[in-house]
């Protein structure tokens, strides 16, 4: 039985990764999540000692927390991090406290308990891409804004880390995900959930930026193939090469519910807005051979399916702190923006 502390688990893409990894036998998990506003403890609901699950309430930042909760363990899986780039905007000082603080920390416990390190990076580590091209592990670490720095920073830690006290980690870096349990700040969870409640659905500057989408379950299994085979040292992307532009996703929502293209608005751009990502899974589909399995329409629909059948789920989500966050990051936006269909 192989024993994992898995860091921010009660989030969206650490939650769907220890239902995987429980639901196929072999190991026991202990959740270390410190339950900020996209932390949710029914995301790991119906999970308990009988499938090798546990529970600690406590952050990464504090070192007596993490060395504790690492006891027994035989490797470390990092998902804690404050994700969103527009709140990385508004208030950066809290992502380098998570991202670059809260990693160093996870970095000493793992070296002092000799034990891996898979850090869960991000694809935004490596700046805007032109229309051309495609971000290979080597490709220079650029990163647009405070979030995507501070992912980068974690990234460095650990490779110096690797270098100057012997660390075992290996990094990820995943494309942009979505499934069930997402955090309604993101895409296309706020774009179905606004859909659903027949609501506008804000498409930032022209639209046109690209991304490039993978369904959460596959980047889960490439957690997994990575953690257990990956090479010392080494960095792998992770990509469904599943490139689109975000007004073409919009479209697709709105044509899986069934509602008029009218409701998406154009609003103010983010600033530094990074205009393209793709990945090139190269490496891990040839080392480590992983492939992804669900193609976008189905990983979408599927999706939309979650978020209708938990809707109860969704309207505790936008409760709360949701509210303000969203009348503050959008309300002015709305306001000004134009539809697309006024534009067209
Ligand atoms: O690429 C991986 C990254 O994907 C992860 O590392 C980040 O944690 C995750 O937040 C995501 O970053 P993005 O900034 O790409 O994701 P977001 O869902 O915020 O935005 C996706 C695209 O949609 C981006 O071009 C901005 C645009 N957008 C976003 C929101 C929330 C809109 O047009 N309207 C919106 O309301």
């Amino acid at each position: 039985m192989v024993k994992i502390l898995v860091a921010g688990a009660a989030g969206f893409i650490g939650s769907n990764f220890v239902r995987r990894l429980l639901a196929a036998g072999g190991h026991e998990v202990v959740v270390l999540d410190s339950l900020t506003y996209a932390g949710n403890m029914e995301n790991l609901a119906g999970l308990d000692a009988s499938n090798g699950f546990s529970f600690v309430h406590g952050s990464i930042c504090d070192p007596a927390v993490v060395k504790a909760a690492v006891q027994g363990c035989d490797a470390i899986v990092n998902f804690a991090a404050e994700t969103h780039v527009d709140r990385s905007i508004e208030n950066p000082a809290v992502f380098i406290e998570s991202n670059v603080l809260g990693t160093m920390v996870l970095i000493q416990a793992a070296v002092g308990a000799g034990l891996r390190l898979l850090q869960v990076s991000t694809d935004e580590v490596y700046g805007s891409l032109g229309e051309e091209g495609l971000f290979d592990e080597d490709w220079p670490l650029d990163p647009s804004s405070p979030y995507a720095a501070s992912k980068a920073s974690a990234d460095m830690l650990i490779g110096a880390s690797a270098r100057t006290y012997g660390l075992d980690a290996v990094i990820t870096r995943c494309g942009n995900n979505y499934g069930p349990r997402q955090f309604p700040e993101k895409l296309i969870p706020l774009l179905i959930a606004n859909a659903m409640a027949g609501e506008t659905l804000p498409i930032y500057g022209d639209g046109l930026n690209v991304r490039d989408w993978i369904h959460v379950d596959d980047h889960c299994d490439a957690l997994r193939l990575v953690l257990e085979k990956g090479q010392s040292g080494r960095v792998y992307n992770v990509s469904a090469v599943g490139e689109l532009t975000n007004r073409e996703v919009c479209s697709r929502i709105l044509a899986a519910l069934g509602k008029p293209e009218s409701l998406m608005r154009h609003v103010d751009d983010r600033p530094g807005h990074d205009r393209r990502y793709a990945l090139d899974p190269s490496r891990l589909q040839n080392e480590l051979g992983w492939k992804a399995n669900v193609a976008f329409d189905e990983g979408l629909s599927t999706t939309i399916e979650w978020y209708q059948a938990n809707s109860a789920w969704l309207d505790n989500v936008r409760s709360g702190e949701y509210r303000g966050y969203y009348e503050r990051m959008y309300a002015s936006r709305l306001e000004s923006g134009t539809t697309v269909a006024e534009e067209d």
